[in-house]
């Protein structure tokens, strides 16, 4: 993947809002949702891959469940502050784009809180969800959740996109996003980050074609909501989640 890219990625989650809002998120624990399907899918006391894991909100949980838990994450500050606040814990900085992990080292995956979809660039989201495939056992499950690209009610926003990256673009506007669904936000309404996040809102339909390319078996596609009522309440909006197995 183009190191600007990355580079970006690591600078927007290295603000202080930033650092901020995700090392208080780690009191919260997993969400209702999260613990359901981990607790359902991944075997008690099997090894885990927590890709994007953050400061470690995911880390924390899961290795209090008797999970054996690895955690991966591109940002530098985060692994710091999860290095420091969870000893017990294996943390390293690493990119998921390009795991240094042998193949098959892990029982099973998560890479929560979207983290997948803010990979920016389609090709380094193949690339991840490759590297992903590859260092997953063989009957080992994958969960992770993005946004849903919806069009209903958000028809502006898109058909603008569709006008800068189609029209505009090609005769030499400058354009941030690079795929259409590209989207570059605040994490909170009350606070303005310096550098906006990146993600990129998904069409469920490729998501399920990508994966099953590389080989995955879907298990489970369910909104949030549907599993969970009282994850509602949590202000990062829908989203969905996506369970694969490898055969
Ligand atoms: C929305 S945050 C979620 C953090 C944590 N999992 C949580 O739920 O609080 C997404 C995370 O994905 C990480 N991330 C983004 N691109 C990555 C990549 N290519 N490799 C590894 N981590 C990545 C970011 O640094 C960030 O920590």
């Amino acid at each position: 993947m183009d190191p600007k890219l990355t580079q970006y990625v690591i600078d927007s989650f290295s603000t202080e809002n930033s650092v901020q809002k995700y090392t208080n998120d780690i009191a919260s624990g997993l969400w209702a949702s999260e613990k359901l399907l981990v607790e359902k899918y991944f075997a008690q006391g099997s090894t885990i891959l927590d890709l994007g894991c953050g400061p470690g909100r995911t880390s924390l949980a899961l290795a209090e469940m008797g999970y054996k838990v690895t955690g991966v994450d591109v940002t530098p500050k985060f692994i710091d502050i999860a290095k420091s606040k969870l000893s017990t814990i294996n943390f390293a900085v690493g990119d998921a784009t390009k795991l240094r992990f042998a193949d098959q080292a892990f029982d099973n995956i998560l890479f929560s809180f979207n983290g997948w979809s803010m990979i920016p660039s389609a090709h380094g989201r193949a690339e991840a969800a490759a590297e992903i495939y590859r260092v997953l056992k063989s009957r080992g499950y994958y969960i992770f959740c993005v946004h849903k690209r919806t069009i209903i009610g958000q028809e502006l926003t898109w058909l603008t996109q569709l006008i800068r990256l189609k029209v505009l673009k090609p005769l030499g506007y400058p354009s941030k996003e690079q795929d259409f669904g590209d989207f570059y936000f605040n994490r909170d309404t009350e606070t303005t980050y310096p550098i906006p996040q990146f993600v990129n809102f998904m069409d469920i339909k490729e998501v399920k074609r990508l994966h099953e390319d590389l080989g995955f078996q879907v298990q489970l596609m369910a909104m949030r909501s549907e599993l969970s009522k009282s994850d509602d309440q949590l202000k990062s909006g829908d989203v969905m989640f996506f369970v694969l197995r490898k055969p």
